[in-house]
């Protein structure tokens, strides 16, 4: 449903966005993972025509995204309602603002405040309501006007355990009626929610990975490294028990606990080793892996 092909983005002299590419398919909810300043909220902002970009197509059903506006549904990653404005009036001003016709934007505010479980804090003011809250009114926003395809940009940063629980649940069920594009460094909390997840470095997707716990084994890692590594190296950055060569880039790293893969990016950024890709290992991955090394 969604295509990204090679798209480039700079600001000033750095560049951004380095030949992103990606797709989305229908009813599928990926997650965009990577540490900050990776590039993710700016390439939502390029998604949704907030960003202009040089070079690059994003589709929409094969069609350029920006003809496919009244279909996208964004939430930032700040969301900037009035304090004093309350739930309702705020979906008012910003139906009003996405062009929805007086009488839908009616329907549409009690449909959507109902989806969102805000129905009994309609008349809260935005600064009476709790960061979950407030996260579910953006939500609310970014559903109004019934959008095919969602982008979340960081849903679940910045809310307690409560609060993120209930923002899982809730795209959940969207999810069933949308394609979604959410931005995270949260590994842990999307689990439930993402099928797929992308993984972001510096303006490249580095990663690209199957979200099926049966299938694959968080203690193992497979990487490609750009430059070869001495092995001491890798087991000084990492809590390695095994650490296999596969070939002189690619390492398979067998830790004695689930690694998290926003650490283990860190660590390897820290530690100025460039990777070219990283994920838990899986039969069959590691061709998918040694496929996406050869593309960056
Ligand atoms: N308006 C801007 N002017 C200059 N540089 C910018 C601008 N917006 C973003 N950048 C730079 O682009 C890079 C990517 O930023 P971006 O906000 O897309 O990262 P991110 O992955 O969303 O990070 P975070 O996880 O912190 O939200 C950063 O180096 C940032 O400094
Ligand atoms: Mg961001």
């Amino acid at each position: 449903m969604i295509t990204i092909h090679n798209l480039h983005k700079t600001i000033g002299e750095q560049k951004i966005l380095n030949g992103v590419q990606l797709s989305i398919k229908q009813n599928e909810c990926v997650g965009l993972l990577g540490p900050n300043g990776a590039g993710k909220t700016t390439l939502l902002k390029c998604l949704m025509g907030i960003l202009s970009y040089e070079s690059g197509d994003v589709l929409f059903d094969a069609q350029p995204i920006e003809t496919r506006k009244q279909q996208i549904g964004y939430l930032s990653q700040y969301t900037d309602f009035k304090a004093w404005m309350t739930c309702r009036e705020s979906l008012r001003f910003f139906g009003r603002l996405s062009g929805i016709k007086k009488d839908r934007l009616e329907i549409r505010i009690q449909e959507t405040l109902k989806e969102v479980g805000l129905q009994e804090k309609q008349h809260f003011r935005v600064e009476q309501l709790s960061g979950g809250m407030k996260q579910r009114l953006g939500i609310a926003q970014a559903i109004l006007h019934n959008p095919r395809f969602l982008i979340l940009d960081e849903p679940v940063a910045s809310l307690d355990p409560i609060g993120r629980n209930e923002i899982q649940k809730l795209i959940v069920r969207l999810k069933q009626r949308m394609s979604i594009l959410l931005s995270t460094h949260i590994l842990h909390d999307t689990k439930y929610i993402c099928d797929r997840y992308i993984i972001i470095k510096d303006g490249k997707i580095i990663g690209d990975i199957n979200q099926d716990d049966q299938k694959f084994d968080t203690k193992r890692l497979l990487v490609t490294l750009k430059e070869s590594v001495q092995l001491n190296h890798l087991r000084e950055c990492l809590d390695v028990i095994c650490l296999k060569e596969l070939t002189p880039h690619t390492f398979l790293i067998t830790g004695a606990a689930a690694f998290d893969l926003k650490e283990v990016i860190n660590t390897f950024s820290v530690n100025k080793i460039e990777v070219m890709s990283v994920g838990f290992y899986e039969k069959g991955l590691e061709e998918v892996f040694t496929e996406l090394a050869a593309d960056v």
